[in-house]
């Protein structure tokens, strides 16, 4: 099983590009099943949770065609059966965002039950509530989702609580195809929400509001491919901002969308980085000084990203001061913190707040990654502490950081994948 072994303390330094976004690449090509004609999707990220979304529509029939710029050309006419088989769903809970489109487009519906995750719960009740509202019958039969409905999916009124943004985007792409008006309220404002809206709406869909908590979607009889380009992964950029201001230097990030980006900045200029961006670039400076620790609270967007909040726990464990991170999205998404605390970092857990005090300097030492985000943290770790990190399970890393060694290297760490 593949490895990244990292040894500590250099200085990042020098220019990459942001890939396409894991979160908006996954909910447009679930958005495929809706098109009566091919859709093409551009700016994919090469990642092991995009094959996989790519693995589930072939297992339906779907033709597939992959050109080598990770442009993908999704066809369904070919589609052979309406069913999320457990042994994709179990690798990605992502997989439930077929239900939506394949309910709406072809009136049934099978998606296996994603069971635990390493980050909480996770339950799906509000996806199969939402399509319950729209006219759907749904049953949970031998760890399935079967869900079905006579005629066209019917608009409704859905009220999210709490917000949810698969949760958003299976309402969103089930309304595009339904008879009538669709509202949603306590929608997910997520970006990742308005790419895949203009995307539909690209494939003809009628929806407003993308963006805000209220999205309106007026069903239309038909949608049709379109050619689409996923939006920059914000995550993925800022971690590597994150990375910077934890080992100093300078680095420009470009093929960026900063103003998706604000809550992670703030913070970021808080530790005493630099920060300078453009319309689709953005430039961190960190210059030789140690940074601040930089207290946070994660929630919906536009507030702190709890994708993010992994990468701030490594950051103020070594940064100067003391801070406190409290996770309010999921329950346990804390798996890093013991893995850190494994490398000498001072952190304890009350609730859902982590409690750290920062240190000078974190040891090397093999440790595990968790889950994805949780795995960044580790590899932030790693790049700033002394003697050798190997991370083991890194499968979790591809999942969602398209060649995240090559990227690093180009900025001068030293890093690479061992097995
Ligand atoms: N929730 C329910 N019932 C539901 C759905 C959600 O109670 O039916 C709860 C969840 O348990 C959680 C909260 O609602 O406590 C919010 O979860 P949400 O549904 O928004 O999460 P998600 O849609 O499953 C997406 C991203 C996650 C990201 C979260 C929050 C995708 C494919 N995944 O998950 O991304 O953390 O939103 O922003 O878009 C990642 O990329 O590492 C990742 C986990």
């Amino acid at each position: 099983m593949d490895k990244l072994l990292i040894n500590g303390g250099s200085v990042l330094n020098g220019t990459i590009y942001a890939s396409g976004a894991k979160n908006s690449a996954l909910p447009i090509l679930a958005a495929s099943l809706l098109a009566d004609s091919p859709l093409k999707v551009g700016n994919l990220p090469h990642l092991n949770d995009v094959t996989t979304m790519l693995e589930l529509l072939g297992s339906m029939g779907v033709d597939v065609m992959l050109s080598d710029e990770m442009e993908v050309q999704v066809d369904t006419s070919s589609i052979q059966n309406l069913n999320a088989r457990y042994e994709l769903v179990k690798t990605m809970r992502a997989s439930i965002l077929v239900l939506g489109p394949l309910l709406a487009k072809f009136q049934k519906a099978t998606v296996a039950l994603p069971g635990g995750c390493a980050i909480g719960s996770r339950p799906v009740n509000l996806h199969i509530d939402a399509m319950r509202a729209m006219g759907a019958e749904v049953n949970i039969e031998d760890g399935n989702i079967k869900a079905s409905v006579k005629g066209r999916l019917k608009g409704a009124k859905i009220i999210f609580e709490p917000v949810s943004v698969t949760g958003t985007e299976n309402v969103i792409m089930a309304a595009s195809l339904a008879e009538g008006k669709t509202i949603i309220e306590n929608a997910a404002r997520e970006p990742e929400v308005i790419d895949l809206a203009n995307c539909l709406i690209e494939m003809g869909a009628n929806i407003k509001g993308a963006g805000t908590d209220q999205i309106i979607i007026e069903g239309v009889e038909r949608l049709e491919g379109a050619s689409f380009r996923v939006m920059p992964d914000r995550v993925e950029i800022g971690t590597y901002l994150t990375a910077v201001a934890m080992t100093g230097g300078r680095v420009k990030i470009k093929s960026a969308r900063p103003e998706y980006l604000s809550a992670v900045i703030s913070k970021l200029e808080l530790t005493g980085a630099e920060i300078n961006f453009g319309e689709d670039w953005i430039e961190i400076y960190m210059g030789k000084s140690k940074p601040k620790a930089v207290s946070l609270t994660t929630g919906p967007y536009p507030s702190f990203p709890t994708d993010m909040q992994a990468q701030f726990v490594s950051l103020n464990a070594i940064a100067e001061g003391n801070s406190t991170v409290t996770e309010t999205v999921f329950e346990n998404r804390f798996m890093h913190v013991q893995e850190i605390a494994r490398m000498g970092g001072n952190i304890s857990l009350k609730g859902n707040t982590a409690i750290i005090e920062g240190i000078n300097t974190l040891q090397g030492a093999p440790v595990m990654a968790t889950d994805l985000r949780a795995s960044a943290s580790l590899v932030l770790a790693g790049l700033v502490a002394e003697g050798p990190t190997v991370i083991d399970r890194i499968y979790h890393i591809d999942r969602g950081y398209e060649r995240i060694e090559e990227k690093l290297k180009m900025l001068g760490a030293d890093i690479e994948r061992i097995s």
